[in-house]
């Protein structure tokens, strides 16, 4: 029964059918790990919040045909990125970096690491760079021929859709429940735009939170950033998910849930959902011990990095530009 139900989910093949390894690029192109790593770095020092674009280009490669680097497509003529979907028009950065990392891996050993691979470094290393755990990069994968626009809508949970169907999604793409709320975790660094955030401030904030003199301030505060009408006009305003620690990768995401001070729905939805006893449970087990946090996390980015496109395994490459398909 149970391996029925994975079947059902399993949106394509997972590493344990593929040749993902640790040394993929020891004789091809040995400084790989060295050459994303400096670039992330400076990326890192100049803006913290550069981790957190780069960490979410790779949750949204890889729940839209896999960890394939479909995400990094621009639009021509003949093929229709992901950039503009909706969830991701406006709201995916990151792609300048990308490509810087790109030409010093050009340079250094051309035709050899593929986009795919490069991001999901990256992503690892941006974690770390915050102060957040480390974790092997399986690498091998190759890079897409195709993007998929309309999947970008299907796949990637939105910020006011309940706790039942962001589980869905997940397990769709063979990642549990606990890797969801693990992976939830993310949002301990970054930002969120007010038209993500808008229906909770004027919604259900008051009653997930304590509404203590500190959620006060932080909601009438919220509201400012964000105001209620007219509506379009502030929809670009920016404020962080973790508003303790915005630019340390630490658990306190897990906190301000308990507080019922979360900022986007679908967070707070982990912790004050009907449906929720097992996120809730995990919440609290994430806050009170910040190290079950970071091995679990860790743990589930190598799952998520490891989702793969069947087609790459057939008919990817190695593309020379992040942006295009090779011609
Ligand atoms: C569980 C379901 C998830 C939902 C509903 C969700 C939704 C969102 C939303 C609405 C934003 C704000 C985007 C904007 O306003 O422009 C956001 C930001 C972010 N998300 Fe998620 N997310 C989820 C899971 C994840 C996962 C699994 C990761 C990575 C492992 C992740 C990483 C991030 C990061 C780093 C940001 C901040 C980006 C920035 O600063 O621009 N999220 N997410
Ligand atoms: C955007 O946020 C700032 C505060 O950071 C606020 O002063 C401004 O009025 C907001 N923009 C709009 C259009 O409401």
């Amino acid at each position: 029964m149970l391996l029925i139900i994975l079947n059902i989910f399993c949106a394509g093949l997972h590493a344990s059918d593929l040749p993902l390894t640790l040394d993929y690029y020891k004789s091809t192109c040995p400084t790989v790990l060295e050459i994303v790593k400096s670039e992330m770095e400076c990326a890192v020092l100049s803006d913290p919040r550069n981790a957190a674009l780069i960490l979410r280009l790779h949750f949204h490669d890889c729940f839209v045909q896999g960890c394939d680097g479909s995400v990094l497509l621009d639009d021509t003529i003949t093929l229709q990125g992901e950039k503009k979907a909706p969830i991701n028009f406006h709201a995916l950065k990151g792609f300048r970096i990308i490509d810087r990392i790109k030409n010093k891996l050009e340079s250094e050993c051309p035709g050899i690491v593929s986009c795919a691979d490069l991001l999901t470094v990256a992503a690892r290393d941006a974690v770390i760079l915050v102060g957040g755990p480390y974790w092997d990069v399986p690498l091998g994968r190759k890079d897409s021929k195709t993007a998929n626009y309309d999947l970008v809508s299907t796949n990637l949970p939105t910020a006011n859709e309940g706790l039942l169907s962001i589980i869905t999604k997940f397990l769709y793409q063979g990642l549990s429940a606990e890797d969801m709320v693990a992976l939830s975790g993310a949002h301990t660094i970054g930002m969120a735009r007010c038209v993500n955030f808008r229906g909770r401030i004027y919604g259900d904030f008051e009653t997930t939170a304590t509404m203590n003199p500190i959620s006060e301030t932080y909601l009438s505060k919220l509201r400012s950033i964000c105001p209620a009408a007219p509506a379009t006009k502030a929809d670009n305003n920016e404020s962080a998910l973790d508003y303790v620690t915005p630019n340390l990768f630490d658990n306190s995401y897990y906190h301000i849930l308990l507080q019922g001070d979360g900022l986007i729905n679908s967070d707070q939805e982990l912790y004050s959902s009907v449906f929720g006893l097992e996120t809730k449970q995990l919440v609290q087990k994430y806050a009170e011990n910040g190290i079950a946090f970071f091995e679990k996390f860790a743990e589930s980015m190598v799952k998520m990095g490891n989702i793969i496109n069947p087609d790459t395994y057939v008919d990817g490459e190695v593309r020379k530009n992040c942006r295009f398909v090779n011609t």
